[in-house]
């Protein structure tokens, strides 16, 4: 199987790492950061191409752009992981199609592209006769779309409860368990990589919210939008609010939920006692599901960091070699 990889941030390098530590039949014949790229049909040379990242801050030639990888590499899909805009969803929307129109399978941990145009790139995917999967947009290393795709299939699922923002976790675990401001926590949480290139998504219950809405677009197709999902972040959340819940053994945990039968679709921290399935510490993610015949079905696992997130993405480039690309 040949990738290209367009974004050599905290996920691509992830992605980029695994492929090369670890035999799994996967070449990389392209790669563009946002300043430069380096195709390679015979395979790019990995721990070369991420020491010079490291070292100039761009992996490849300045005058090859993430436009011609899509246009020149060899390769049979393509892993998009360029930063989020949750308003444009560009420039990852455009990668995105024109990899599709060019019969590429896509995958992507992008959230922009997928919350703001989930069924245009499904038809364009469709049509084009590709895969476009998405498992690493919610939940970091969470298989929650294979679970919902495969081991629950045919339940109707009912609801939807989760901490879907690692950083925002990371954070008030800190604030709860070490006594580090706000800003102390969410300082350590960008130094680790966990923050989106803009934290104010993370922190203002954005990126959670994105991840509601294509939660709910994936498993209902009810079209909601980012302005549809009623939003409060932990940006304003005082040192106090969590000693209180404290005294009360109870703790605070910003919340997504989703209950279509009740129209509700909200972020927003929540008093939750400390033994309840979704306090979950540090950037882990945790995802309920209620469904007809499973029940309930609680997910726990690393939501953000950039191995953790290389999983799901790998998960999903294996899921497309066995399912289209060897039976090409
Ligand atoms: N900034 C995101 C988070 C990364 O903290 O959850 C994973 O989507």
């Amino acid at each position: 199987m040949k990738i290209a990889i367009l974004g050599l941030g905290a996920v691509g390098r992830g992605v980029a790492e695994m492929v090369a530590a670890k035999d799994l039949g996967i070449s990389v014949t392209g790669i563009a950061d946002s300043t430069s790229g380096i195709i390679n049909p015979a395979g790019i040379d990995i721990p070369a191409i991420l020491a010079k990242k490291q070292k100039q801050g761009f992996c490849g030639d300045k005058h090859i752009s993430a436009g011609e990888v899509l246009r020149k590499a060899e390769y049979d899909t393509l892993v998009e992981v360029t930063p989020t805009n949750a308003v444009t969803g560009e420039p990852g929307l455009g990668y995105i199609r024109q990899a599709i129109r060019q019969k590429k399978h896509v995958v992507t941990s992008n959230k922009g592209p997928i919350a703001l145009a989930y069924k245009d790139l499904r038809r364009l995917a469709a049509k084009n006769g590709v895969a476009l999967r998405h498992e690493a947009t919610v939940g970091g290393a969470i298989p929650i779309f294979h679970m919902l795709e495969h081991g629950l299939a045919g339940n109707e699922i009912l609801a939807i409860f989760g901490v879907l923002n690692g950083t925002c976790n990371y954070i008030l675990t800190r604030m709860s368990d070490e006594g580090l401001t706000y800003e102390q926590a969410l300082l350590e949480a960008r130094e680790m990589g966990y923050a989106e290139a803009d934290p104010t998504y993370d922190v203002q219950g954005i990126d959670a919210a994105i991840k509601l809405v294509i939660l709910a677009n994936t498993i209902w197709g009810n079209g909601v939008r980012l302005e549809d999902v009623d939003r409060t972040g932990i940006d304003l959340l005082t040192p106090d609010a969590l000693r209180l819940a404290d005294e009360e053994d109870c703790t605070i945990r910003l919340i997504a939920e989703a209950i279509p039968k009740k129209g509700l679709l909200r972020v927003a921290p929540r008093i939750i006692e400390k033994n309840h399935p979704l306090v979950v510490e540090g950037t882990l993610n945790a995802i309920t599901i209620e469904t007809d015949m499973a029940k309930e079905i609680t997910l726990i696992g690393k939501g953000a960091g950039s191995i953790e997130t290389a999983s799901a993405i790998i998960g999903d480039l294996l899921f497309i070699r066995d399912c289209y690309v060897k039976r090409a």
